[in-house]
């Protein structure tokens, strides 16, 4: 089922990082507003999220209803959509999602279709409600087909977000599905060890990744104040490389300028955008150092320098491993600064990046 709503990875904020299930209207109205103030929606992110929370009961009829907190869905998505954005919703194939609200189980076409006309533009698609769902795999993959057809069935553009965690090889049919993005790992937490080790090492098969279907390491945690900005970049630069959705996870009215920076920066957003749509990936590993190269449609490549240790090092930097036989013209993608040449090694402090992009 080839997508057509995702042909780079997704941008934009979601609820849960930062709110959990203390999610309500006036919140995300505000998260809308922030986007425009901040910026943030003119460097490319563009939807706004509501995770799991949302929900109250089902009436007499099946309809599943907002709870308190959201008075009127239809009201709010176009407050949404009237500041230029776009808005997603969240469920799960259970009868409960993971935070124990009402799951569409039993309910999938109607809830797709109730989706639809309160004028939601994506749904994220959790697993939860217990053993007997999560362990079957022709039961998962049969659930995130069913919401995939009721879906595209109501004939609204619903840009479909799978999570699974990876399970039973997500890559391996997230497409079948109608999914457009899908959850590789666990959730991440504000930490430097979990973004890394999912950043790293976990996020699916890059082979698997390309236009319209994108392994998801999950949600940013920039701007949660966990990590040093030193290592939030380190965040946004693997993310990028990774060819990763870039769904914010803070409180967008509490964006610091510094976080700002690192959201915004053009040339690192533009290595996650590129066209191509390949998922980077390491090409030398010693150690706690790595080396990763994204191909990009123009024919370069962004190299990125990581050091995932507690000590600055001084790595070298050469074209091993990327394609290219020269170096055109080389691109700082932190500091901006532009050249002729790569350096023959840069110090790369503790938990932290340099990045380029080498044109031909
Ligand atoms: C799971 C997901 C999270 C979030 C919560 C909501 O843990 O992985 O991203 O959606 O459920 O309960």
């Amino acid at each position: 089922i080839p997508g057509k709503l995702a042909p780079t990875p997704p941008m934009g904020w979601s609820s849960w990082n930062k709110f959990d299930e203390h999610i309500d209207d006036a919140t995300v109205r505000a998260m809308a507003d922030a986007m425009v103030a901040t910026g943030l929606r003119d460097a490319g992110y563009t939807y706004v999220n509501i995770d799991d929370g949302w929900q109250g009961k089902r009436d007499a009829n099946g309809v599943l209803q907002p709870n308190a907190k959201f008075p009127d869905m239809k009201a709010l998505t176009d407050y949404v959509h009237s500041k230029g954005l776009k808005i997603g919703i969240y469920s799960s194939q259970g009868p409960r999602t993971c935070a124990g609200y009402e799951g569409s189980y039993g309910h999938v076409q109607q809830d797709a279709q109730t989706f639809a006309d309160w004028g939601f533009d994506y749904l994220k698609y959790d697993l939860c409600s217990g053993e007997w769902f999560y362990n079957d795999r022709d039961t998962v993959v049969r659930s995130y087909y069913e919401m995939g057809k009721a879906l595209r069935d109501t004939g609204r553009d619903i840009l479909f977000s799978l999570c699974e965690y990876g399970r039973f090889d997500v890559g391996e049919w997230g497409r079948d599905v109608g999914g457009e993005l899908w959850r590789t790992t666990g959730d991440i937490t504000d930490d430097f060890e979990t973004m890394a080790k999912i950043g790293f090492d976990h996020n699916g098969k890059p082979s698997h990744a390309g236009p319209n279907g994108w392994n998801d390491p999950d949600m940013l945690e920039i701007g949660n104040g966990g990590m040093s900005a030193e290592e939030y970049r380190t965040h946004m630069t693997l993310w990028a490389m990774s060819a990763a959705p870039l769904m914010m996870g803070h409180d967008l009215r509490e964006t610091s300028p510094e976080m700002l920076a690192i959201l915004t920066n053009p040339r690192v957003i533009a290595i996650d955008q590129d066209a191509r749509g390949v998922q980077g990936k390491a090409v030398r590993k010693q150690g706690t150092s790595e080396v990763w190269t994204k191909p990009l449609a123009d024919g370069g490549v962004a190299l990125a320098l990581f050091n995932r240790s507690d000590a600055p090092v001084t790595m070298p930097v050469s074209l091993e491993g990327t394609g290219l036989a020269k170096v055109g013209k080389v691109e700082n993608l932190w500091s901006g600064e532009t050249s002729t040449s790569l350096p023959a090694s840069v110090e790369v402090p503790a938990h932290g990046t340099v990045a380029f992009r080498v044109s031909r």
